[in-house]
């Protein structure tokens, strides 16, 4: 059959792709520490759940308005006034199936064929294939590791053209961790306004920051921004809620109205459960970011410690997210019974092969020169799983 030329712009997402295969193995009765979750290990809160269950018996279970309920958006509403100090009217809220079903929307609603959207390396994967499914182009602008991946203003002004749409900020960032810092935002936010950039900020990790540095919104800092910035947000990963698929932007009204217009032939509404338990979430008492903090700080310290104890791995401090993404350059070339480890994929092959860990390659992420691990998993299996690591990599030549 002669498909949509549209097809052969997209490719399944990698890193679903490598936790599946891990899944596989792991059916199969092989043990393999899987380090490629992107998502908290922890169940969902109990309130949480409990939400849900009351709306199933309550009959909450038919349509709802397709951008959501008036309830969760006002829910929405008060978390961006509290958080980010920034004001919204519950139209200017869209409530989505997750997080980079918001994004699919927005780039469907903001983007013709020819724009380009400016996404900063390394990127969450989805990025670019949401861009191109928009018909519009992706354009790459590198950061630096030893800045901590601070955008830099000068190469974000020259990568800008007349047909620079928007750029895509993601603070903390999967996959680096990075968090950008009032410095960078000011003067990101300063290019913006002066070239009339929309800014797409995408802040699901937002509750997941260490060492007490605060997360900071591109609004907080430049107020002045609203009227040219969406913000992207969602439950899956600050509530362990990755499976019930709630995420939502807010923006100016007509990209919202248009972007629910997309929506509404589409998917209609979010799963009306799932929106329930959304709204009990943002309504519930913020114990459980300080519990999350507290589970994963030392899950970090432990990977970037031994990560840092292999010779040929080097690993910068994550600020935030979940993942750490060590720089494996030095492996590169290196020799196995097999062949050659030429690339971070050829690396996270071998090392699910060799030492039964699953970690994904950062060439998806846009390097050809790190590996993402994801540190959510219980702390003997980071330990263990390093273990072999170290020992699978002793055996390169
Ligand atoms: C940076 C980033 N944005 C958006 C998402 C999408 O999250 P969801 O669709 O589960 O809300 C993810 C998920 O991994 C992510 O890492």
């Amino acid at each position: 059959m002669k498909l949509a030329s549209r097809t052969h712009r997209v490719g399944p997402s990698p890193t679903l792709g490598i936790t599946a295969t891990a899944k596989t193995m792991a059916a199969q009765g092989i043990e393999v520490c899987n380090f490629g979750a992107g998502e908290p290990a922890c169940d969902t809160p109990d309130f949480i759940k409990a939400a849900a269950i009351e709306a199933i018996q309550a009959g909450f279970t038919k349509y709802t308005p397709v951008t959501g309920t008036e309830e969760l958006k006002s829910a929405i509403v008060d978390k961006f006034q509290h958080d980010q100090g920034v004001a919204y009217e519950k139209s200017q809220i869209v409530v989505s199936c997750g997080a980079k079903h918001t994004l699919y929307n927005l780039a469907q609603a903001l983007c013709d064929a020819g724009d380009e959207v400016i996404i900063p390396t390394p990127y969450w994967v989805s990025y670019p294939d949401i861009v191109r499914l928009a018909d519009a182009t992706p354009v790459f602008l590198d950061t630096d590791e030893s800045k901590g991946y601070a955008i830099d203003p000068q190469a974000l002004e020259q990568s800008l053209s007349p047909r620079t749409k928007a750029l895509i900020l993601n603070s903390p960032c999967n996959p680096t961790g990075a968090m950008y810092n009032r410095e960078t935002l000011e003067a990101i936010a300063s290019i913006a306004l002066r070239h009339k950039i929309t800014i797409i900020s995408d802040e699901i990790y937002e509750k997941i920051c260490y060492d007490q540095i605060p997360f900071l919104s591109i609004l907080s800092v430049a107020p002045e921004l609203q009227a040219q910035t969406i913000l992207v947000n969602g439950v899956s990963k600050a509530f362990a809620m990755t499976g019930w698929r709630i995420g939502y932007a807010a923006g100016p009204q007509d990209l919202m109205t248009a972007m629910g217009h997309i929506q509404s032939q589409s998917t209609s509404n979010p799963t009306s459960i799932a929106q329930k338990a959304a709204t009990a979430g943002l309504r519930g008492d913020e114990s459980f970011f300080a519990e999350l903090i507290r589970d994963l700080e030392p899950k970090r310290a432990l990977m970037v410690k031994q990560l840092n104890t292999i010779p040929g791995i080097h690993c910068p401090n994550p600020s935030g997210a979940f993942y750490a993404f060590p720089n494996v350059k030095e492996l590169l070339g290196r020799r196995h019974a097999e062949g050659v480890i030429a690339t971070p994929t050829d690396l996270a092959a071998y090392l699910l092969k060799e030492a039964r860990v699953a970690c994904i390659p950062g060439e998806p992420f846009g390097s050809a020169n790190h590996l993402r691990l994801s540190y959510t998993t219980e702390l003997p299996i980071i330990q263990k799983g390093l273990e072999r690591i170290g020992q699978a990599i002793s055996g390169l030549r």
